[in-house]
């Protein structure tokens, strides 16, 4: 048996407004839950039980995955009342793990979309008889994540979170949130107050002398945090870069699941997903971009890079770049949004306007 903690706990802050109603790792991605692709591919890797780490919204999760019959794995909960970060979340599900003391369980962030080699993680975790095996790709720019040097044995000699002064960026190999944790490394975690796994557990364990080993996997890799990212993602899996065993349908140019209305002269590309009810107008264009369940894009409106929540309208010859339209919010005819702009659940915008914001 082989066991998977899912930390799914976060708010999505910046994922705003899409994230006022659903916890992040709950958002669609190519019409799927973050977290259905991560079960997925979990399960493909051999991993049988799963513990998601919920905070924020529990009730979200439960409602969707149950006992986890659905999906071929064995689902349980473990709720934190208060948030208690990455480490302290690790910690809080412990009870809930039936794996023994030397056994491996990997940890995954639940906003992680990646094409990396699970079971040979797990494989190297065991060769190298680590107490954590981190798994390490590359970025051009590491400084929004945890930076993690290894030596020539791929022992890793440092663990530096979000670094803020240029001496630090010391490497551009970064932690890609997924862990294999030697069991009883999880019991030493202090437990009823917050705790960071990245700025408390794993530099205490390097200081410790621990084995902490990274894996470095340059296959496909995305952090789902912001709205660019968040359509990226989507985009990715409907052309087939980022591999999932859940993606609901073929891979191609666009996604149109069924249910779906598009008129035979728009345009759909670059991996543009269409929900199930969506509708797209007569000549308009939609470019990689992701409509969620029942929303409508009017005759000859225009959407790039945009994310379009459930049951929201795009009136005709409205031009959207790189925008966030929330749950069933209306853009009137002729509006233009521009990168960053982002419309909260239920407003309407029926007057002709620029509209954008810098707080993306
Ligand atoms: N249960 C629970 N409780 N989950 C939490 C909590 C909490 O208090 N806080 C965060 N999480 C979950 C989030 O839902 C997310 O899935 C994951 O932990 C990581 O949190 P993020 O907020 O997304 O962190 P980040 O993206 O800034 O940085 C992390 O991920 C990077 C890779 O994407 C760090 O692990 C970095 O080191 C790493 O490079
Ligand atoms: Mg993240």
């Amino acid at each position: 048996m082989l066991e998977a903690v899912l930390l799914v706990g976060g708010q999505g802050t910046r994922l705003r407004p899409l994230t006022v109603t659903t916890p992040k790792p709950m958002l669609p991605v190519a019409g799927v839950p973050c977290t259905e692709h991560q079960i997925a591919r979990a399960r493909e890797a051999g991993v049988t039980r799963v513990v998601l780490g919920t905070s924020y919204r529990p009730e979200v999760f439960l409602d969707y995955f149950g006992d986890g019959s659905r999906f071929g794995v064995e689902l349980v909960y473990a709720t934190e009342d208060v948030p208690l970060g990455t480490g302290g979340a690790i910690r809080h599900v412990a009870p809930h793990l039936l794996s023994g003391p030397d056994d491996p369980v990997l940890v995954f962030n639940g906003d992680i979309l990646s094409g990396h080699d699970i079971a040979g993680q797990v494989q190297a975790w065991r060769d190298s008889s680590s107490d954590v095996s981190l798994y390490l790709t590359r970025v051009e720019d590491p400084r929004a994540y945890g930076l993690v040097p290894t030596d020539a044995d791929g022992r890793v000699t440092q663990f530096l979170e979000k670094p803020s002064t240029p001496e630090e960026i010391v490497t551009d190999q970064i932690n890609a949130g997924c862990y294999v944790f030697r069991r009883s490394v999880i019991d030493s975690i202090p437990t009823g107050r917050p705790v960071s796994v990245e700025r408390e557990t794993f530099p205490g364990l390097l200081a410790r002398g621990a084995v902490v080993t990274g894996f470095v996997d340059d296959g496909y890799w995305l952090d789902l945090g912001t709205p660019l990212a968040f359509v990226q993602g989507s985009c990715d899996l409907v052309l087939g870069r980022a591999p999932s065993p859940a993606l609901p349908g073929r891979t191609g140019q666009f996604l149109v699941r069924p249910g779906a209305e598009v008129e035979p002269d728009a345009i759909l590309s670059n991996g543009t997903f269409v929900g199930a009810g969506a509708t797209v107008g007569s000549g308009a264009v939609v470019d990689g971009s992701s409509l969620f369940d029942n929303a409508m894009v009017a005759a000859g409106a225009y959407v790039k890079d945009s994310v379009i929540g459930s049951g929201a309208i795009i009136g005709s010859g409205a031009r959207l770049d790189g925008v966030v339209v929330g749950d069933r919010a209306v853009i009137g005819p002729g509006n233009e949004l521009v990168r960053g702009a982002r419309v909260w659940p239920g407003v309407a915008l029926s007057e002709t306007s620029v509209r954008f914001s810098s707080d993306r």
